[in-house]
């Protein structure tokens, strides 16, 4: 029994795609949606579409990933389009939509247009990506996040969660769950990858944006997406549900992640490398977790972490 509610929505499974893999266009879209996924998060949708920063974009490790895809998307109308149909075809089942501004203005026109639509679903507000040139991670200016969900609230009234990025000190969790709990939010989806490490392959950068930097994920770090989930569910009100993204590759990691408070996982990195089959895979290994210890459903577990 791996059902989870996020904000009132059910969902008949606990994980989901982590926003940029396997979410790009209406055929990556159906591969995940007839998977043993609980459901699927959209490529993050930017006003226009874009092309995305030069190839080689991304890499993959034994450990883990490296990405500088530069929001490479098909543009916000497509991406609303694309998920009302799967919202006709599946009435039950929830969807989320990604997406972000690449400046100030675009944030009042996004959530416009979102609101004036048919989309019933999540929206996952991107605040975290570390691969447009020039631009900061947003979510580290804590102003910044404060004044966009101030405006993009008084516009949107729907379920609403931010993406954010890992962050590495207690004194800004602190800041930045002071900040999300003045708002109505739904959820948190944390962490998006480690912006800014560099992959080396020979005597060559993996891949060619920002001089060869770009956003790490998978396995190298699991350590950060365990404290951010559990240092945020400890940090922010309760109704806020938390969606914990980061470093899964087993039904293991799956099962840590919500024993830090998670409501839901997300899965980017490791989907990339194995395909939407991943997610029966990732199902059974969490389901024998479970039942080796006799626990039968989520809550059984959930943000039980034992410290000694
Ligand atoms: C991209 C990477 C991210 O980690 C993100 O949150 C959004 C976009 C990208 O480079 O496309």
């Amino acid at each position: 029994e791996l059902t989870t509610t996020i904000g009132g929505f059910h969902f008949n499974n606990t994980i989901m795609n982590g926003a940029g893999v396997w979410c790009y266009d209406r055929k990556e879209l159906s591969a995940v949606d007839t998977s043993a996924a609980a459901t699927f998060v959209t490529k993050t949708a930017t006003l226009a579409p874009r092309a995305g920063n030069p190839k080689p974009r991304m890499a993959a490790t034994d450990l883990g990933s490296i990405n500088s895809m530069g929001l490479p998307n098909k543009g916000l109308d497509y991406y609303l389009q694309v998920v009302e149909e799967f919202h006709q075809a599946n009435p039950e089942k929830p969807y989320f939509l990604s997406t972000t501004g690449t400046s100030p203005d675009d944030f009042g026109k996004i959530f416009t247009k979102i609101a004036a639509s048919n989309f019933s679903g999540l929206v996952e507000l991107n605040l975290s990506c570390p691969n447009v040139v020039g631009k900061p991670q947003i979510a580290y200016d804590f102003a910044a996040v404060e004044r966009i969900l101030t405006q993009v609230t008084g516009i949107y009234h729907g379920p609403l969660g931010v993406k954010l990025p890992p962050y590495f000190d207690l004194v800004h969790f602190q800041q930045i769950a002071d900040v999300l709990n003045q708002f109505p939010l739904t959820f948190v989806n944390t962490i998006n990858s480690v912006g800014n490490g560099l992959v080396i392959q020979d005597e060559t950068a993996a891949i060619a944006p920002k001089g060869g930097l770009g956003g790490i994920g998978g396995g190298y770090i699991k350590p950060m997406a365990l404290a951010n989930v559990r240092v945020l569910r400890q940090l922010l009100k309760p109704e806020i549900n938390i969606i914990g993204t980061g470093g899964v590759e087993t039904g293991r990691d799956v099962f840590e992640l919500i024993l830090c408070g998670a409501d839901m996982v997300g899965v980017a990195t490791q989907l990339g490398k194995e395909g939407p089959k991943v997610f029966a895979r990732l199902t059974e290994e969490l389901t024998a977790i479970m039942d080796a210890k006799g626990y039968k459903r989520l809550s059984d577990f959930r943000g039980k972490l034992q410290v000694p």
